[in-house]
């Protein structure tokens, strides 16, 4: 076959097309903030402006660049604008995209550590560093008996905790007889709905889950969960697993971390902790009260991908026992077995996730920490907060709008006084300008805006921005009724 024929690309067309995309993402950078945030596009416009086969013969990568500008660029929705504040954010960074290029190009799994042992090696090592820069428990680190993987998600993060949790519950009968139906799992009413998927997937069945009544901060009451356990107790049951929230999707609530603590350990409960967006928060030491009483926790989780300016998947899940979930997870077929294994000396990731292969995702992790330093990382995490802090006060000086519950870090949540209609449709109309995309919760069965300064890019005048176009639309619409 000549090399025409194989249609695979030159290392000269491979330089001249990626120095042409590189080209297209920071053109993109500089215009983001021109488009409109929330994709317009109604439900299968996308779809049919593309061909309904595949080409049977290859396309010039020109054409395909192209297309990716006029067909795929109106359906896409910009996280990486800096008027972005809706749900959480997934932010990025320069070196993000790079490292996450270079792992494209390496195209390396590491399912095993002989598989490619830097991929392994260089996880092991920036897992550690985090449990330094964010002063995680010393349990956490992986020269003692815990350590750090990464994984796709804080849902898969939250899915392997349950499992080591269930396993250690059932003397790891689990795995050989399936759940026996007893094992319960707690966690607040507020907790996120991985957690129910998890349960689910588990084979737990979503009976077993119990949802924690919250206090007036939404965060898990410690004596109602002491008692759901007391009474689980009573009725025969096993309570398996607590899952703690530090900072809920709805409205940022920090569980008490040292109550519930104490209580798993009394009860010998597996305690996780989500801290998926809120973690990253504790780079800088006067936000690290967030995680006091981690200590007593078995499992916990934070995403760089939400909040670290690392691209999408990188979800950071340590253990303080890296026994239990290896014990659980770890199934080794003849094809598998390699020396560096049999050693005992290496660890082999594939045993601390769901799936067997697995992306060099430390590369990005590893850039970002290398290229703005601790500090720097600190100074931008500080910034959001402070920025948040800043429309809190607004609010709070506000006779039009009011806050719905406190603002620990940088997700604020407000509501016009005028009413739930008033706010959904000032929502609605906001996001349909284009100009900016904030999100909902409900809180006290009451419609409820979320706003999240978390984009790497936004600065003052986006939020002062936000602040002026929500006054002003919500005046509106209120006129209007
Ligand atoms: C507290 C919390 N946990 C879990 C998740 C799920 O995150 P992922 O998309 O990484 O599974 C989210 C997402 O927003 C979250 O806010």
């Amino acid at each position: 076959m000549t090399e025409e024929k194989s249609r695979h690309m030159t290392p000269d067309e491979f330089r001249k097309y990626g120095r042409a995309v590189v080209d297209w993402i920071a053109d993109y950078q500089e215009r983001v903030e021109s488009l409109p945030v929330a994709a317009q596009t109604p439900p299968g416009e996308i779809r049919a402006s593309l061909p309904p086969a595949p080409p049977e013969t290859g396309e010039p990568f020109e054409a395909m660049l192209k297309d990716v500008e006029e067909k795929i660029l109106p359906g896409i929705t910009h996280w990486q604008s800096p008027n972005f504040f809706a749900f959480f954010p997934a932010n990025t960074s320069g070196p993000s995209i790079l490292g996450e290029l270079l792992s494209a190009g390496l195209g390396v799994q590491g399912m095993l550590w002989a598989t490619s042992p830097a991929c392994t090696e260089l996880e092991t090592h920036v897992m550690d560093w985090l449990v330094s820069m964010l002063d995680l428990p010393e349990t956490f680190r992986s020269d003692g008996p815990g350590g750090g993987v990464i994984q796709d998600s804080a849902s898969g993060a939250t899915l392997c905790a349950l499992l080591a949790a269930r396993e250690r519950a059932s003397d790891y009968s689990g795995n050989t007889v399936g759940a026996d139906g007893r094992l319960i799992v707690y966690a607040s009413s507020q907790t996120h709905s991985s957690l129910e998927k998890a349960v689910k997937i588990a084979g737990l069945g979503k009976n077993a889950l119990r949802l924690v009544p919250v206090d007036d901060n939404y965060a898990m009451r410690p004596d109602a969960l002491s008692e759901m356990i007391q009474k689980d107790l009573v009725d025969g049951l096993k309570p398996c697993m607590v899952c703690a929230t530090v900072g809920t999707t709805s409205s940022n609530a920090m569980d008490p971390l040292p109550q519930i603590g104490r209580i798993c350990r009394t009860e010998g409960v597996w305690l996780h902790v989500d801290a998926a967006m809120a973690g990253t928060a504790a780079v800088c030491p006067e936000f690290r009260h967030i995680h006091e009483g981690l200590g007593a926790a078995d499992s916990y989780c934070f995403n760089p991908h939400k909040w670290m300016f690392t691209n999408f998947d990188c979800d950071c899940f340590f253990v303080a026992d890296r026994a239990a979930l290896i014990q659980t997870l770890s199934i080794l077929p003849e094809y598998l077995k390699n020396q560096a294994t049999e050693s005992g000396a290496v660890i082999d990731y594939r045993d601390w996730q769901v799936p067997l292969g697995r992306r060099f995702r430390a590369l990005k992790l590893w850039f970002v920490i290398r290229h703005y330093g601790v500090e720097g990382l600190r100074r931008h995490i500080r910034r959001h907060v402070a920025l948040a802090q800043e429309f809190v006060g607004w609010v709070e000086a506000s006779g039009d709008f009011e806050l719905a519950a406190p603002a620990p870090l940088n997700l604020v949540c407000f509501r016009h006084k005028g009413g739930d209609a008033v706010n959904q449709e000032t929502m609605a109309r906001v996001n349909g300008s284009g100009r900016l995309y904030l999100t909902h919760t409900m809180l006290d069965e009451r419609f409820t805006l979320r706003l999240c300064v978390g984009q790497t890019h936004t600065e003052a005048r986006h939020v002062r921005g936000a602040w002026e176009i929500l006054q002003e639309t919500a005046r509106e619409v209120a006129e209007s009724r």
